[in-house]
C-alpha cells in the first residue's frame, strides 16, 4: 500500500459499494438474485425446509436425508432454556420489547454455554445448533412471560417452523401455515454482509464468542432502517387502511420528505430477490383467511413509490401483513426475522473464526486542526 493510500483511504459514507470481506456462504445480485452457498433462493423457497437451509449454510453443502433427519432431531433436542433464564425472563419490565429480551437472552446464555470459548470449526458449528433452537424459545417463551403467561412445553416431533408457531399460539397450525412459516424462515435466513450480520462479524474478528456476536446482531437488527422495518411497516400499512388511499398517503409522506419503511435497499436497486414470494405469501393467507386488502396496499405503494422515486419495494413490506394475518402482535415482526437469521448470523461467525483478521476499518477525520492545549504543565 502506498503512503498516501495508508493516510488517506477512501471513504465511502455508510461504507456503501465498500466490499469488507470474502464470504462463501451467500451472494445478493444486485439485479435482484439471491443464493445461499451457489442456491438460488426461488428454488430453496419451493423446495426445501429452514432445517437444510440453516444446515447448508452453516456446513457448506446440502444434507442427505440421514443428515437432515439428525439435524432436525439435534435442534429440537436443545430448545429447552436454563430455568435461571426462565427467572430473569420473569423479572423484565413487562413493556420491554421482544427484541431487547431476545438480546438479553442471548447475553445470559453465554454463562450456560459449555464451549464458549473454544472458537473451534466443530465446537462453533455445535453452538451454532444451541443457539438456533434457543433463540426460538427465548422469543416464545419470553413473549408469554412478559404477558403473565405459562409458556407452552416445546414438541420435539415439530419443525423449526411448526414449533415456533405451536409455542405463540398454543396449537399446532394447519400445514399450510407451517409451510409459509417455514418459506419465510428460508427467506430471511441470510444476507451477506447486512447490517446485524457485519456486526456480528466486526464482534467475532476479536475473537469474541458467538454469544457476544448474536448479542451485537441482535441490538444491530432491532433498528427500523434494518429488521425494525418489518415492525414499522405494519403501523405505516393499519394507518393507510385501504388501497384507494395509499397513492395520496404515500405522495404526502413523500411531500414531508419522511423515510417510507419497507422501501428501498442499499444493493438491491432493481427489486429485492425475496419479494415475489414474500408477494405471493400474502396474497394466498390474504385468500385463506379473508384479508385481501393488504397486497392491494403493498402494490399500489409499490406503483407509487416506482414512479415518484425510483424505489423498489423490500421484502419487509410484504413480511409485515403476513405476520399481522398469522395473528402476531406487530411488535413481534422483528423477532420472527431474529428467529431465522440466527442460521445465516452462527454461520458468519463460523467463517470469520476459521479465517479470521481483525475487522477495523479508518475513519476521515473531520475535528478541528491541531492547536495548542491551554494552561500550564502540573
Ligand atoms: C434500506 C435503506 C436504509 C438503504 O439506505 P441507503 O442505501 O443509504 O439509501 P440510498 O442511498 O439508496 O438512497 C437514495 C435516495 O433515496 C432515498 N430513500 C431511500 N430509501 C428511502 C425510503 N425508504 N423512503 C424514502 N426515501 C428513501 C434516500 O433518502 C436518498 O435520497 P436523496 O438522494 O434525496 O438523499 C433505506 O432505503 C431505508 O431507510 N429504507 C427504509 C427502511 C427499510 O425498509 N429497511 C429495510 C431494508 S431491507
Amino acid at each position: 500500500m502506498s503512503t498516501e493510500a495508508a493516510t488517506k483511504p477512501a471513504y465511502s459514507p455508510g461504507l456503501a459499494g465498500v466490499v469488507a470481506g470474502e464470504t462463501q456462504i451467500c451472494w445478493v445480485d444486485p439485479n435482484a438474485g439471491l443464493m445461499y452457498r451457489g442456491y438460488d433462493i426461488h428454488a430453496m423457497a419451493q423446495k426445501a425446509n429452514f432445517e437444510e437451509v440453516a444446515y447448508l449454510l452453516l456446513n457448506g453443502e446440502l444434507p442427505d436425508q440421514q443428515q437432515l433427519t439428525h439435524f432436525t432431531r439435534q435442534i429440537a433436542g436443545e430448545r429447552e432454556l436454563p430455568e435461571q433464564v426462565f427467572d430473569m425472563l420473569r423479572l423484565l419490565p413487562k413493556n420491554m420489547h421482544p427484541m431487547d429480551m431476545l438480546r438479553t437472552g442471548v447475553s445470559m446464555l453465554a454463562g450456560f454455554e459449555p464451549e464458549l470459548n473454544d472458537h473451534s470449526h466443530d465446537a462453533n458449528v455445535r453452538k451454532a445448533i444451541r443457539l438456533i433452537a434457543k433463540v426460538s424459545t427465548l422469543i416464545t417463551d419470553g413473549w408469554h412471560i412478559a404477558h403473565g403467561q405459562t409458556p407452552f412445553p416445546n414438541d420435539r416431533d415439530l419443525t423449526h417452523a411448526g414449533n415456533f408457531l405451536y409455542k405463540l399460539t398454543g396449537s399446532v397450525p394447519p400445514d399450510w401455515q407451517i409451510r409459509a412459516l417455514d418459506t419465510i424462515f428460508i427467506l430471511y435466513a441470510d444476507h451477506e454482509f447486512n447490517a446485524s450480520t457485519f456486526a456480528a462479524r466486526v464482534t467475532a474478528s476479536t475473537l469474541a464468542d458467538m454469544y457476544a456476536a448474536v448479542t451485537s446482531a441482535c441490538g444491530t437488527l432491532k433498528g427500523p432502517l434494518h429488521g425494525g422495518a418489518n415492525e414499522e411497516s405494519i403501523y405505516m400499512l393499519n394507518e393507510i387502511k385501504t388501497p384507494d388511499r395509499a397513492e395520496d398517503w404515500l405522495k404526502d409522506r413523500l411531500a414531508k420528505k419522511a423515510k417510507i419503511m419497507g422501501f428501498g435497499h442499499r444493493v438491491y436497486k432493481k427489486g429485492d430477490s425475496r419479494v415475489p414470494v414474500m408477494r405471493e405469501i400474502a396474497r394466498d393467507f390474504g385468500k385463506r383467511t379473508g384479508n385481501e386488502n393488504w397486497v392491494p396496499i403493498c402494490e399500489q405503494l409499490e406503483q407509487t413509490m416506482e414512479r415518484e422515486k425510483g424505489l423498489c419495494a423490500n421484502v419487509d413490506l410484504y413480511a409485515a401483513p403476513v405476520f399481522t394475518m398469522f395473528g402476531f402482535d406487530p411488535a413481534l415482526n422483528t423477532p420472527i426475522f431474529a428467529a431465522s437469521r440466527i442460521a445465516g448470523w452462527c454461520a458468519h461467525v463460523v467463517e470469520q473464526h476459521d479465517h479470521n483478521r481483525l475487522i477495523r476499518p479508518r475513519s476521515l477525520y473531520v475535528g478541528p486542526p491541531e492547536r495548542p492545549y491551554p494552561g500550564t504543565a502540573k
